[in-house]
């Protein structure tokens, strides 16, 4: 069996290193990686290739730094190109980027099947690029692997009952990366950590391309760094806006590091504050509590259980949250995620 798998940004490479790992141990499975050059930046892209010991893309499209439209058309003409001549069984793509997106239709228009890693998951906000991308993935995916039991009941109210796709929860991806990569964490080379930080990390297009947002933020990083120090990996987007707009920031900036790295960051941090998806779980898996920069999230699970608190992006707001999320006694014995077997699950039902 021939698997395609379509990855691009910075959490597809985490997520995919721990299901290509897998992939590898069936002799009878060929893994085919394509790699749309949505990252690009070599501490956004390479250096988890070769911290997380996955194979070499065989196919580099390198299409990045466009318009939405621009970008997944670009990747859209190319990802097809590839399948026709790879003519793979499925495709496997990751989360909501454009790169999964542009993965799937070009999979499902040549009528090879689609499995999505990461289904199931709802903002209920349309004006996010990554709601739009999942809603469609998931719509023409064959089988759609959900992390939490909130997105098998998103797609059992949509109606994917009916659509003869295959649904099953089998845990999060991300959750078998922090079992399998934690003991290997290391510091960030050239860094005196201080004994107590917070970690933030901001990049989600709503807070960076609204300058109102990213201004609240800033603000009140700038406020909770008087009195303990705030770390931020800034995303390459971020830079560049807080750079070009003048933003007085008063945080200790950084720049983006590998994922042994970050475990290491969060291991050591008090909390973590961030507008990530990826890092509101990892929040939860190190047992830190985290105050999301948000206004909603997919991982609502965390909210419900009181790891989580979504401040929005207001100054005062995030203040206020950061104040009572420290005051809060957390239980995180909670097994919202899977016992780290997500991809041994997701390449069994492959193989099925
Ligand atoms: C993308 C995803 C988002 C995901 C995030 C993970 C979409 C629509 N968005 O957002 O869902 O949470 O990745 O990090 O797919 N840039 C660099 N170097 C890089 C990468 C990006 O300089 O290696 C800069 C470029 O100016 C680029 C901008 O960041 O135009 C935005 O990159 P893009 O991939 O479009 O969106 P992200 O914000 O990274
Ligand atoms: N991450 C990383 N280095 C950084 C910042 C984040 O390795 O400098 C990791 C983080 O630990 C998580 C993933 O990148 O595993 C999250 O990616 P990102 O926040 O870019 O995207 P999202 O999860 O929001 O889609």
């Amino acid at each position: 069996m021939k698997i395609i798998t379509v990855i691009g940004a910075r959490p597809q490479f985490i997520k995919a290193a721990v299901v290509s790992r897998e992939i590898a141990k069936h002799p009878e499975l060929k893994e085919v990686i394509v790699h749309t050059g949505q990252h690009y930046d070599s501490n956004m892209s390479q250096i988890f290739f070769e911290q997380m010991h996955i194979p070499k893309p065989d196919y580099h499209l390198d299409i990045h730094s466009l318009s939405h439209g621009a970008m997944t058309g670009q990747m859209l003409e190319k990802i097809e190109q590839v399948l026709i001549k790879e003519n793979p069984d499925c495709v496997l793509v990751y989360g909501d980027t454009n790169s999964t997106l542009a993965g799937a239709l070009a999979a499902k228009k040549l009528h090879i099947k689609v499995a999505h890693v990461e289904a199931g998951l709802r903002s209920f906000n349309m004006q996010m690029p990554e709601e739009i991308n999942r809603i469609l993935t998931d719509r023409i995916s064959d089988w759609l692997f959900c992390p939490t039991s909130a997105a098998i009941k998103n797609l059992e109210r949509e109606g994917f009952g009916d659509f003869g796709c295959i649904i099953t929860q089998c845990g999060d991806v991300m959750q078998d990366a922090a079992r399998f990569y934690a003991s290997l964490a290391q510091a960030p080379a050239e860094m005196n950590l201080p004994h107590k930080y917070i970690l933030a990390t901001i990049h989600r297009a709503e807070n960076t391309d609204d300058l109102g947002r990213l201004n609240g933020i800033v603000t009140a990083l700038n406020t909770i760094s008087k009195e303990t120090e705030v770390i931020v990996p800034i995303h390459p987007r971020t830079r560049k806006i807080l750079q070009n707009n003048h933003l007085k920031t008063e945080f200790t900036m950084i720049d983006p590091v590998g994922y042994l790295e970050m475990v290491y960051l969060i291991t050591h941090s008090e909390c973590i504050m961030t507008d990530s998806g990826g890092l509101q779980k990892e929040a939860f898996f190190f047992q830190k509590p985290c105050v999301t920069l948000r206004d909603e999230t997919e991982w609502i699970e965390l909210v419900e259980h009181g790891c989580n608190i979504l401040a929005g992006a207001d100054n005062a707001a995030i203040i206020d949250a950061y104040s009572q999320i420290q005051k809060r006694p957390i239980d995180f014995s909670a097994n919202l995620y899977g016992n780290g077997e997500a991809s041994r699950q997701i390449v069994a039902m492959l193989l099925e």
